[in-house]
């Protein structure tokens, strides 16, 4: 699996988020495009990066009753997104749905990754919100194992998990991380980070970056310091 950068487009219009890539003369990072983007501008924005030939990942979390997820996730594997995501707690059998989904007349599909617990969850509120009294590590663990069972490609998760998914789901089960800051940084409102060398060394496969790139002075020299922390 590629060690790749993939970079948070956080932006609220098309147009803030073309200003931004063509920053990126010649260069073609991953992007991810989220409900902010997605619901301001709909699915021509995804088509439109596509066809800049930029690869895709449409962070979506889909969360709904199998039939539902399954039908939507076979709309957004035409839209031709490189991989998309969905909540695991929505359970194995509509995580089994949203493969059957997104699999195409040629067997080819997007790859797909669940959220376990969001990192905006802590045990506090897991037990108390959710009324789930187990360490929340190990219900992290068990989703990640539940993504793994109904098919799925891996997870995202926090770089301090990255590890432990490997150890428990296998090393080829992705791990996809945000959570990145530079050493030098501002960590912002995250709470738990990590470097990109660190978030590397750790074997998370593919890092989420939004503000260290989109909010620094010079946007491609600090993605490019990105993929030598992590890819090189
Ligand atoms: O700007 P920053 O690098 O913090 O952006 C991280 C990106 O990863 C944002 O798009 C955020 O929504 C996303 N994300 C996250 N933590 C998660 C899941 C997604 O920060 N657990």
């Amino acid at each position: 699996m590629g060690k790749d950068v993939i970079i948070a487009c956080d932006f609220s219009s098309a147009e803030d988020t073309f200003k931004f890539l063509d920053k990126f003369s010649g260069r073609k990072p991953f992007v991810k495009i989220g409900m902010e983007l997605f619901y301001a501008e709909g699915p021509s924005i995804v088509k439109e990066i596509k066809a800049r030939g930029h690869k895709i990942f449409l962070d979506l979390k889909l969360h709904d009753i199998p039939n539902t997820v399954k039908k939507s996730m076979s709309v957004l594997s035409r839209l031709d997104v490189d991989m998309t995501n969905l909540h695991a707690a929505g359970t194995v059998r509509m995580m089994e749905a949203a493969i059957e989904g997104l699999t195409r007349e040629d067997g080819t599909r997007p790859i797909l990754i669940a959220v376990t617990q969001l990192t905006s969850t802590d045990q506090e509120s897991m037990e108390k919100d959710l009324l789930i009294n187990e360490p929340i590590d190990k219900v992290v663990m068990h989703y990640a194992s539940n993504a793994k069972a109904a098919g799925l490609d891996g997870v995202v998760c926090s770089p301090l998990e990255a590890e432990k998914v490997h150890n428990t789901c296998g090393k080829d089960f992705i791990t996809v991380t945000p959570g990145v800051r530079f050493a030098d940084g501002d960590i912002g409102d995250q709470k738990r980070v990590m470097t990109p060398a660190a978030a590397k060394e750790i074997g998370s496969d593919y890092i989420v970056v939004g503000r260290p790139i989109t909010a620094a002075a010079d946007p491609v020299a600090a993605y490019e310091r990105c993929v030598k922390e992590f890819c090189d």
